[in-house]
């Protein structure tokens, strides 16, 4: 276990991003920033930076992702949910939710993964697609919305959507979750694991509903905490 996730070490640099008070990181949204700016250097080379105008959908991830529940319940944030990071084209999505894995992965950890490549290894794999993500870990789902219909020997499916409803199943019928944990032989998962899924996309919750139908939509509602970036966030691939 690490005894310094305050800490964060890069190379021969470290930087303290909180103190440790009665046990507990009590975490510094300034030097936070900080430390962000030179990992995002370092992940994204030497154009990176936080952007004033992206520091209140910044603060809310960075509040989420270090599980400063009374932060996040200020702010109307559900940390047992996951989040829906939405913003327009190149207003840097994905790379937040690169960047913030780095921030306290002790706390919460997830894969990224585009969904325009869950859809190809559909229409090569089919229905075994469907059920790799029909399990524990947690997941991003980079760029809903983008992706092309589902297409295994001429038959379509809604990939991301049928995707989408069975991760609302295990997170929230927990029963669903020990059964298929038992599949994988283990019967004391159930008390450690939360199964959580984060989306990036360019949609708005209307746009979402049409292309995915409104039950997907009420699954969504219930799943995840709704972060946006301001509409003007400027597309920093220009
Ligand atoms: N804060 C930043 N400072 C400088 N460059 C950035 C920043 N954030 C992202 N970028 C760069 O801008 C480009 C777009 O970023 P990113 O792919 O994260 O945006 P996005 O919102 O996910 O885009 P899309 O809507 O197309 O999925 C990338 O080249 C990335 O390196
Ligand atoms: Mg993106």
């Amino acid at each position: 276990m690490n005894s310094t996730p305050h800490i964060k070490t890069e190379g021969t640099s470290k930087f303290q991003i909180g103190e440790i008070r009665n046990n507990t990181v009590h975490y510094d949204f300034e030097k936070i920033k900080t430390y962000l700016n030179i990992k995002g250097h370092m992940l994204f080379g030497k154009n990176f930076r936080i952007y004033k105008e992206d520091e209140a959908p910044l603060f809310k991830l960075c509040s989420y992702f270090i599980q400063d529940h009374h932060s996040c319940a200020q702010m109307g944030i559900d940390t047992s949910k996951g989040i829906l990071l939405s913003g327009p084209v190149g207003c840097g999505k994905t790379s937040l939710m690169q960047l913030l894995l780095h921030l306290a992965p002790h706390k919460t950890t997830y894969e990224i993964i585009p969904t325009r490549n869950i859809v190809f290894s559909f229409n090569a794999s089919g229905f075994e697609t469907l059920e790799q993500y029909n399990q524990t870990r947690n997941y991003c789902f980079d760029d809903l919305g983008v992706e092309p219909t589902g297409s295994h020997y001429a038959k379509d499916c809604n990939v991301m959507g049928e995707i989408l409803l069975s991760r609302y199943n295990l997170s929230c019928h927990p029963k669903d979750v020990i059964q298929s944990l038992s599949k994988y032989g283990t019967g004391s998962y159930h008390t450690k694991f939360r199964v959580t899924t984060h989306i990036t996309t360019n949609l708005n919750a209307q746009e979402l509903e049409k292309r995915y139908g409104n039950r997907v939509r009420s699954c969504i509602r219930a799943m995840f905490n709704l972060i946006s970036f301001d509409e003007a966030s400027v597309d920093k691939r220009k």
